[in-house]
């Protein structure tokens, strides 16, 4: 199978032609047609005005398989994924049952490879049954064919210190790292559900304040600190956690982080009208945070952006917010929300985007395969972008089994043209190949 991309911008390198050869890159620069033609090519993607980045990597996937198949499955998580421009996503491990095993995370990674559109890399449990208490079979995890190196209760925080502090210890062993959902349950507990502020007591919501997220990050630092031990920060939401983890940086500590694409770009006075699509856990901040937050991601302070991606069946969102399951879909959108809010304000370049939308993310989840340069020899895992083409959303047309698109009917610039996973497309102008 051979594969030729016409006249891609390389961000940093021009334009260029890049060759294709049963899945890694073989040449690229000014590659004559006629000579592609006589090495019998078998495809050609015509890529002009198109910026070709490193496949993306999501390191915070909701499928919902096993468990829940009404709301997602891995083949249509997978689907979405690729439609977004990701080569490689991580599946959280709040399933049911959840992935606490070496067995459990074996299935997830055998449903991603049979449905084969993107990299499904599981997540492991940091503790049994997500329940805070005992570790999980980290190590039998991550000796198993699934390779786990990332672990994470999300969904719930690992807020006992005590357990924090061994998981810490058990990962480092084999470089893995723990993903904290930073949520003290005493500072706010499962029914918190708005941004504690002037709205929340106005809507009478009760109230999940920052503060609730920036002890477990000022603790979790320390703890990584004290272990010498890697740890990440999920879905980082307020401005004092921007400002806990510069410090923790900047001592050395093995701090990453993540910020979602909805936390970039929406504010909590979209739950003014009780609109249950607009629950998330955290909560959607102030337009402090998100300054804030975009800031962070310029900087390098936070060094990813991930989706939180989290599909839920009609029968569990459409309740009173109170009572509505948290969560937003964000596969499909992450890219263009990206475009619009970091590129399109001058915050980030191309170049910035294929940094926090692949090659870190890679980094932080150990994948070796993929957010890689472009370049000979390389794997062919690769998205095309067209940065000028502006799309208006519309959830229907959506390949997650779930509705709850945030950003139905908004206008975004830049949209993902093709996905590359190992040189076979897997989308073609913007549809499914
Ligand atoms: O809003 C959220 N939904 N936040 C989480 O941390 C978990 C996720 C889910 O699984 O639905």
């Amino acid at each position: 199978m051979s594969l030729l991309i016409k006249g891609a911008d390389l961000v940093g390198a021009g334009r260029q032609d890049v060759l294709i050869r049963n899945g890694v890159i073989t040449e690229i620069g000014k590659i004559q047609d006629a000579r592609a033609g006589s090495e019998q090519v078998d495809q050609t993607i015509d890529a002009d005005g198109l910026i070709a980045l490193p496949g993306l990597v999501d390191l915070h996937t909701h499928l919902r398989e096993p468990g829940r198949e009404d709301a997602e499955t891995i083949a249509s998580g997978s689907a979405a994924a690729a439609i977004g421009g990701f080569t490689a996503i991580l599946a959280m491990a709040n399933t049911s049952p959840v992935t606490d095993t070496a067995e459990a995370a074996e299935r997830v990674l055998d449903l991603g490879r049979l449905a084969a559109l993107v990299d499904v890399q599981p997540v492991g449990a940091v503790t049994k049954g997500l329940a805070g208490e005992e570790l999980a079979e980290l190590g039998l995890m991550a000796r198993s064919r699934a390779r786990v190196r990332v672990f994470s209760d999300d969904g719930r925080c690992v807020h006992d210190a005590r357990v924090m502090r061994r998981a810490l210890e058990y990962v480092k062993a084999f470089g893995g790292v723990v993903s904290q959902h930073a949520q003290d349950p005493q500072l706010a507990d499962h029914n918190a559900c708005c941004h504690e502020g002037e709205l929340s007591g106005r809507l009478g919501l009760p109230g999940w304040p920052g503060i609730a997220e920036e002890v477990i990050v000022a603790r979790d630092v320390m703890l990584a600190r004290h272990t010498g031990s890697r740890v990440h920060i999920a879905h980082v939401s307020t401005a004092g956690s921007v400002e806990v983890i510069r410090w923790a940086k900047a001592q050395g500590i093995q701090v990453t982080s993540e910020v979602t694409p909805h936390h970039l770009m929406l504010t909590t006075d979209l739950l003014a009208g009780y609109d249950p699509t607009f629950k998330v856990n955290p909560p959607l901040r102030p337009s402090e945070d998100v300054e804030a937050l975009r800031a962070a991601l310029a900087d390098g302070t936070i060094d990813a952006v991930a989706t939180d991606h989290a599909p839920h069946a009609r029968h569990d969102k459409e309740h009173a917010f109170v009572d509505a399951a948290p969560g937003m879909l964000g596969l499909e959108t992450a890219l263009s929300v990206v475009s619009d809010v970091m590129v399109g304000s001058g915050l980030l370049d191309w170049a910035g985007v294929a940094q926090v939308m692949s090659m870190r993310p890679a980094r932080i989840a150990g994948l070796s395969g993929h957010g890689r340069p472009i370049a000979v020899g390389e794997p062919a895992n690769l998205t095309l972008v067209d940065p000028s083409a502006t799309v208006t959303v519309d959830r229907d047309l959506s390949m997650s089994l779930s509705r709850n698109n945030p950003w139905h009917g908004r206008q975004l610039t830049g949209a993902v043209h093709a996905t590359l996973l190992r040189g076979l497309p897997t989308v073609l102008k913007g549809a499914l190949a």
